[in-house]
């Protein structure tokens, strides 16, 4: 049944950065082993600054945790600096004592995307499952690299990315140029996400407002892929006022 989407409105971006981190450290806390699902972009850079911050305060161990990317850039290294590998290592993992090889993104490189995609499915399903997917959302409600129009149940794979994702990723924050921008990636699906037992969704800034109204309370579609995280039972947004602000 849809419109089961649990709303958590914060004061500011610093304060959503906190209570995220607030959740995966406990929960890492709790389950020393747990599998995490993580994203890259603008949103999660606070949170994992203070996931970095918290954990060692209250002295948590990341040393059996293991990671899954939601996506990576077709046809870049992981050495590439706007690579999601070299995003990851340097914003979170080098600070943490997690094993780089728990860690786990796409191959940018994979010779066989289809081979590749293969495989991370089925060492996500070798690890259990994903105990908690931490997300952000596109400004047209893209999900990891899934596009409107992606399917409900789609799995990882290769796909083209939509010219408002190559503009929204190249107004400086990472490529400077359009054309530096990879015209695909490797994305977990849909259905990858769905399969996580807990979403945990973080967006902040007006930019998000129309995607946030839009997976919160409007048609379930895949026109908006957001929208389809009402189909779990157990999905979270974190919000600050301006990405709440059409709620
Ligand atoms: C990117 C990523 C998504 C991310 C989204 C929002 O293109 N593929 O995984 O959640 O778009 O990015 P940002 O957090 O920079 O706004």
């Amino acid at each position: 049944m849809p419109g089961r989407i649990k709303v958590q409105v914060l004061a500011d971006a610093d304060a959503v950065a906190r209570a995220a981190a607030g959740v995966i450290v406990s929960l890492v806390r709790d389950n020393p082993d747990a599998v995490l699902g993580l994203p890259t972009g603008s949103t999660p850079e606070r949170t994992f600054e203070e996931v970095v911050r918290l954990s060692r305060a209250e002295g948590v161990s990341f040393a059996k945790v293991t990671t899954f990317n939601l996506d990576e850039y077709f046809g870049l290294s992981g050495d590439h600096s706007q690579s999601y590998r070299a995003f990851m290592n340097e914003r979170l993992f080098k600070h943490l004592d997690i094993r780089l090889w728990n860690t786990h993104v796409f191959n940018g490189l994979a010779r066989s995307p289809e081979d590749e995609c293969a495989a991370f499915e089925r060492k996500i399903a070798a690890c259990g499952g994903i105990d908690l997917w931490f997300l952000g959302i596109g400004t047209n409600a893209h999900i990891a690299f899934n596009e409107p129009g992606s399917p409900a149940d789609g799995r990882s794979r290769k796909v083209p990315l939509s010219e408002a994702t190559i503009a929204a990723n190249s107004d400086g924050r990472f490529f400077k140029d359009p054309n530096e921008v990879p015209r695909h990636a490797l994305t977990v699906g849909l259905g990858t996400v769905l399969d996580a037992r807990r979403l945990l969704l973080l967006a902040m800034g007006e930019k998000k407002a129309a995607a946030i109204a839009a997976s919160v309370k409007g048609p379930v579609t895949t026109d908006a892929p957001g929208s389809l995280l009402q189909h779990h039972p157990d999905c979270t947004f974190m919000l600050d006022r301006a990405a709440a602000a059409g709620l």
